[in-house]
C-alpha cells in the first residue's frame, strides 16, 4: 500500500490539497482532523471538561467512529449518525484541539488511522501523520502559511457558508490552536525530518494543488 502524509497547521490548505491529490491518484482521502473533531463534539455534547483525561477518557468506549466515502467525499459517522457538518462549527475546532492533547484520545484514534492505511492507498492529512501515525509513508509533505493568511482563508470559507464571523477573533483562534497543537506533550505538530516543506502563503489553492501534485508524482516515481 502507498501512503502520502500531509501535515501542517489549520488553514494551510491541507484538506483541499489532500482531496485533490487523492482524486488525481485514485487513493482514499482520510481527513484525520475530522476524527478529533467528532470526539470534541461528543465531549462537548456530554459537557465533559475538555482537558480532563478522566472525563473525556470515560466517554471513549461509547464512541464508534466510521469514515465512509460517499460520492468521493469523506463522511464521518459517529454512533451511526453522519456528523460531517456539525463537526465544522468553530467551537468544535477548539474542542478538537483540546481533546487532541489527551493521550487517551490519540491512542483511541491511532489504530483506526493505521488500519485505514493498511487496507487502502491513502492520502492522509493531520498533524502527526508523517511523524507518528505513518512514519513509513512513502511521501510526506509539511504544508504551512502565515497565520494571517490562514485566518483570511477561514474567514472567506465561513462567510461563504453564510456564517457571521470576526476576522480578529479567527486570527486569535488560529494562533491559539497553533500554540496548543505545537506545544502539547504528545505527538505535537511538527515537520517530519523527511517531509518536504511547502509554504502556500503566496499561492491560490489551485496553484498549491498543482505544485504538490507535481512534487508527489516525482517522489512516487523515485520510491515505487
Ligand atoms: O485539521 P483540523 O483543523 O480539522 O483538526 C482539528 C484539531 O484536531 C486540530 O486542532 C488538532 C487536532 N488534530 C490532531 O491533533 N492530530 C491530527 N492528526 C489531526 C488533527
Amino acid at each position: 500500500m502507498v501512503a502520502i502524509a500531509i501535515d501542517g497547521p489549520a488553514g494551510a490548505g491541507k484538506s483541499t490539497i489532500a482531496r485533490a491529490l487523492a482524486q488525481e491518484l485514485d487513493y482514499i482521502y482520510v481527513d484525520t482532523g475530522a476524527l478529533y473533531r467528532a470526539i470534541g463534539l461528543y465531549a462537548t455534547a456530554h459537557e465533559a471538561q475538555l482537558d480532563s483525561p478522566q472525563q473525556v477518557g470515560c466517554l471513549l468506549p461509547d464512541i464508534k467512529l466510521d469514515l465512509r466515502q460517499i460520492e468521493g467525499i469523506q463522511h464521518v459517522f459517529m454512533n451511526g449518525y453522519d456528523v460531517s457538518e456539525e463537526i465544522r462549527q468553530p467551537e468544535i475546532s477548539m474542542a478538537a484541539s483540546k481533546v487532541s492533547a489527551l493521550p487517551e484520545v490519540r491512542q483511541f484514534l491511532f489504530a483506526l488511522q493505521q488500519n485505514l492505511a493498511m487496507e487502502n492507498n491513502v492520502v492522509m492529512d493531520g498533524r502527526d501523520i508523517g511523524t507518528v501515525v505513518l512514519p513509513a509513508a512513502q511521501v510526506k509533505i509539511f504544508l504551512t502559511a502565515t497565520p494571517e493568511e490562514r485566518a483570511r482563508r477561514r474567514y472567506r470559507e465561513l462567510c461563504e457558508k453564510g456564517m457571521q464571523v470576526d476576522y480578529d477573533q479567527l486570527l486569535a483562534e488560529v494562533k491559539q490552536r497553533d500554540h496548543n497543537d505545537a506545544t502539547r506533550a504528545i505527538a505535537p505538530l511538527k515537520q517530519a525530518a523527511d517531509a518536504v516543506l511547502v509554504d502556500t502563503t503566496e499561492d491560490t489553492l489551485e496553484q498549491a494543488v498543482q505544485r504538490i501534485v507535481q512534487i508527489v508524482k516525482e517522489k512516487l516515481q523515485d520510491v515505487l
